[in-house]
């Protein structure tokens, strides 16, 4: 099968043939129709090596497609069935069988869930680490109606669906992203939308919400000293959370909590954001698709910021065999 793969620790992800992997007992193997690009297919491309013997690894954790095979033993889907979810751990590891190719293994009791009618498979591609990194970071910031989410890097995938989640519960949402991006974020609801690329961020957040933010998401800060430029806008009592391990280095003003975030998949989670996506409540833009041999040069780019909502990889156009 075709798939973007790195053959040895350090190597650039490049296209290989490589076979077709099989199914152990528990797990299923999915024809993938597409993947969809996490910022964490080139971090782990760039962390430490996998165990000995893992390569080549194949890069990727968000999928959509049929299952095509069932491995021995127990099993709650049957072949022919549409799936889409989040390959690896569950405590958010990348497991050794990723989905930039055209087949996956995972376990059928792990992030997989159906893709249900009224929902596309390319769209469900995008959904699994964006939508459940969302969701659960809203659990834990812990804001209620009228409260206020400041979140940097709302323009991404994690936080085009934050920005939404958030405001189906009345928290007034501050988006933070580099450029003028005020019409985009607006239609997902935010209440206001600064561009970083204007000015000292702490000046721009008192003219927008003079009462302090109640709690931060910096879903693009990796140095602790400017995930703790974002944090001092937080009144006393709020909560910072970094989705790249920028908290527990940082200083951060008296009183407010750093939270570093880790997503915990969960099938249950899936269906819950399918059923949103399919009933339209919650929207989750495309905005690039490509095939899978630009998936290299995708990623590069993505290291660099500026993504606006979901990369698509198309891997077999759904209803081609
Ligand atoms: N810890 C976990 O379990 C977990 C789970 C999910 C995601 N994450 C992490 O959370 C981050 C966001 O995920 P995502 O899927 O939303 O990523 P994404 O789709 O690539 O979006 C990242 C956004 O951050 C902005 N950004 C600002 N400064 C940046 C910089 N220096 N470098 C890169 N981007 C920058 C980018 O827009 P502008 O360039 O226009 O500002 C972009 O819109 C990633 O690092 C991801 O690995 C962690």
């Amino acid at each position: 099968m075709r798939a973007i793969a790195v053959s040895a620790s350090g190597a650039e992800p490049v296209l290989a043939e490589l076979p077709k992997p099989e199914p152990r007992p528990g797990e299923v193997r999915v024809r993938v129709e597409y993947a969809s690009l996490n910022p964490q297919d080139w971090q782990a491309v760039d962390g430490p090596a996998p165990a000995p013997g893992s390569f080549p690894f194949v890069v990727g954790v968000d999928y959509a497609g049929r299952v095509d095979m069932i491995g021995a033993g127990d099993n709650r889907f049957r072949v022919g069935d549409p799936v889409f979810g989040r390959a690896g751990g569950t405590d958010g590891t990348p497991g050794g069988c990723g989905t930039y190719g055209e087949y996956v293994c995972v376990p059928q009791d792990s992030a997989i869930a159906l893709v249900p009618p009224g929902l596309d498979s390319r769209t469900a591609a995008a959904l699994p680490s964006a939508g459940m990194a969302a969701a659960q970071i809203l659990e834990a910031v812990a804001l209620r109606g009228h409260e206020t989410l400041l979140v940097v890097g709302a323009a991404g995938g994690v936080g085009c669906c934050l920005t939404q989640l958030a405001r189906a519960r009345d928290v007034r949402v501050i988006a933070a992203v580099r450029g003028d991006e005020r019409a985009g974020m607006g239609s997902l609801g935010a209440a206001a939308t600064i561009d970083l690329t204007r000015g000292v961020p702490a000046d721009a957040l008192r003219g927008a919400c003079p009462d302090g933010i109640d709690a931060l998401a910096d879903l693009a800060s990796a140095a602790p000293e400017a995930f703790a430029a974002h944090a001092s806008a937080v009144r006393p009592g709020g909560i910072a959370l970094s989705t790249r391990g920028a908290a527990a280095g940082a200083q951060l003003p008296g009183g407010v909590r750093g939270v570093d975030f880790r997503l915990a998949p969960s099938p249950v989670l899936l269906d819950v954001l399918a059923a949103g996506a399919a009933d339209g409540v919650l929207r989750v833009p495309i905005d690039i698709e490509l095939p899978l041999e630009k998936a290299p040069e995708a990623l590069e780019r993505n290291r660099e910021g500026g993504a606006r909502g979901k990369t698509v990889i198309v891997l077999h156009h759904p209803g081609h065999c």
